[in-house]
């Protein structure tokens, strides 16, 4: 059905990436390039920056991971570019780029929506055994989304709950830097807490034991500020980082039990967004599956950060399904499940 290798491109936020995949799914090539440099000296993204960056590495991505997976372009199966959501400038860079060269070869062209690749990447079948197998209950944990889907099928997501103010990697951004950690905050915040007694600072634990899986974070963050005056020592620090790093894991371990329960049938608990790095929350969450007798499935972390390969893979799913999108699709900044 597939004719050849699919072309998956990335570029809704700050990582720039390209890869190949066979139409079975197996990565021929991949390439990601972070943008941590430039966004750094600003402490967050800057859409501008992001979507001239984009625009700048993206040709040069696309040629090495064809070049890599010995490939041509005329003989791709197909392209799959990144549509939403996310910064418009790069979204409008990867759509653009992606449907010229469907254009250009006359590939079908698949406008993936960004989640949907996130949603999908357990079922890679190098990841589990065959993939993973709907439904299962995804925990989305990145930085600008937080939130519990069903999936229940190829463009069959359920969103279950999700957070009324912050994401869990914003809250994790936002508390390592009251706490002076540099951007981005999530991986230098576990540094500091595996030193810490996470014991030493009460924080509030938003949200746990309340019915459904919504999550909060500003009043955590609100917290982490109140008692940011209290800290002397670099110990102080990591007691901080380590209360914070413990209450986050409880609560993302008591949504995720409540999310297993308004589900039929999950075959697992998968991961994925930036915060699925971190091992105290993996930890905790692997508690809960365990309990409901189900395999908590976490990608490597490439595979859980935003990349290429994920995108690919939806393409891949799509076109196996027989779907795929005009060359006149527009880009959508805010594009639900
Ligand atoms: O999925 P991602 O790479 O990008 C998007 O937000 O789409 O996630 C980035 C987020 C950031 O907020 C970052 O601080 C957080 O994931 N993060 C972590 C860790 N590594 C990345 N949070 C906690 N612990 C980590 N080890
Ligand atoms: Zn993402």
């Amino acid at each position: 059905l597939i004719r050849g290798p699919v072309l998956g491109l990335e570029a809704s936020c700050d990582e720039t990436a390209a890869a190949v995949l066979a139409p079975d799914g197996t990565v021929l090539a991949e390439a990601v390039r972070s943008q941590l440099a430039e966004h750094t000296p600003f402490g967050g993204v800057v859409p501008e920056i992001a979507a001239r960056a984009h625009l700048a590495h993206l040709p040069a991505l696309t040629a090495d991971v064809l070049a890599r997976a010995g490939v041509k372009a005329a003989d791709l199966g197909g392209i799959a570019a990144t549509s939403g959501p996310g910064l418009i400038g790069g979204l409008i860079v990867c759509a653009t780029f992606g449907k010229g060269m469907a254009l250009a070869h006359d590939l079908p062209f698949v406008a993936v929506n960004h989640l949907e690749g996130h949603a999908l990447t357990a079922r890679l079948p190098g990841l589990v055994e065959g993939g993973a197998k709907f439904p299962y209950l995804l925990l989305l944990l990145s930085g600008g989304h937080c939130q519990c889907v069903a999936v229940e099928g190829l463009g069959q997501y359920r969103r279950l709950g999700s957070t009324l103010d912050d994401a869990v990697g914003e809250a994790f951004d936002k508390s390592a830097k009251l706490m002076g950690l540099p951007w981005p905050g999530g991986p230098a915040l576990e540094k500091l807490a595996q030193t810490g007694d996470p014991k030493r600072f009460p924080l509030p634990r938003p949200m746990l034991g309340r019915p459904g899986c919504d999550f909060s974070f500003s009043g955590l963050k609100t917290a982490v500020a109140q008692t940011i005056p209290k800290l002397q020592t670099e110990q102080d620090r990591a007691d901080l980082a380590a209360a914070f790093q413990r209450v986050v894991a409880a609560v993302l371990a008591d949504r995720a039990k409540n999310a297993l329960g308004m589900m039929d049938g999950a075959t697992a608990m998968v991961v994925a967004g930036g915060v699925a790095a971190n091992q105290a929350v993996r930890t905790a969450l692997a508690g809960v599956a365990e309990k409901h007798g189900l395999p908590l499935v976490a990608p490597p972390i490439r595979l859980c950060t935003d990349n290429a390969v994920m995108i690919a893979w939806a393409g891949i799913e799509r076109l196996r399904a027989g779907l795929t999108d005009p060359l006149d699709h527009a880009p959508r900044p805010r594009w639900p499940l």
